[in-house]
């Protein structure tokens, strides 16, 4: 698929259907995520995979949305803070190597045909008990994946001339 186009694409969705996604769809997507760039080359994620099938309850305690457990999968971008490449001012780069990580899993499961939704807002504890994270390890993001079971809505973003400043702001 043409790159403008994938982006176009792109949707957060939040209505699955429960058909299942391919192994080899998924190897793709999951290859994307680990071609993905990151600070210093560190790779300071680690990628969760869940089988949602037979644990709503489970996956409630993540993130209480009917939709969320309606998809076949759900990924977790997690970060491990120790790997990451830290600035000279104490800044990590732990949250922006795992955002690129997920928007490759998200632009590649689009390609797919698959619809995903970033969750940000779960509940950090118990994706910990419900994962098994270690302690060195923090759950980041989240997404569903399966086959969208709604149309997507009209795109809402600010126009460029209020994004963008050219030279100086
Ligand atoms: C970092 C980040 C966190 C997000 N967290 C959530 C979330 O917790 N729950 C949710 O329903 N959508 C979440 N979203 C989806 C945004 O609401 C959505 O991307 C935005 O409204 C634009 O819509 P679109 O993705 O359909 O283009 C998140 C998106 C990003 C980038």
């Amino acid at each position: 698929m043409d790159f403008q186009e994938l982006i176009r694409r792109r949707y957060s969705v939040r209505a699955y259907r429960s058909e299942p996604v391919s192994e080899e769809a998924l190897a793709r997507i999951l290859e994307a995520g680990r071609l993905a760039p990151t600070a210093a080359n560190r790779q300071p994620f680690r990628i969760v995979v869940l089988h949602a099938a037979g644990r709503p309850e489970a996956l409630a305690r993540l993130y209480d949305r009917r939709w969320f457990v309606q998809a076949p999968l759900v990924l977790c971008v997690c970060g491990v803070p120790e790997e990451a490449w830290v600035r000279k001012d104490g800044r990590s780069h732990l949250d922006v190597d795992a955002a690129i990580v997920m928007d490759h899993l998200i632009l590649a499961a689009t390609e797919e045909g698959l619809g995903t939704c970033w969750i940000a807002n779960f509940d950090p504890e118990a994706a910990r008990q419900v994962l098994g994270l270690p302690a060195e390890v923090e759950p980041i993001c989240f997404t569903p994946l399966g086959y969208p079971a709604a149309a997507p809505g009209p795109k809402e973003r600010r126009p460029l001339s209020e994004l963008v400043r050219y030279g100086r702001w």
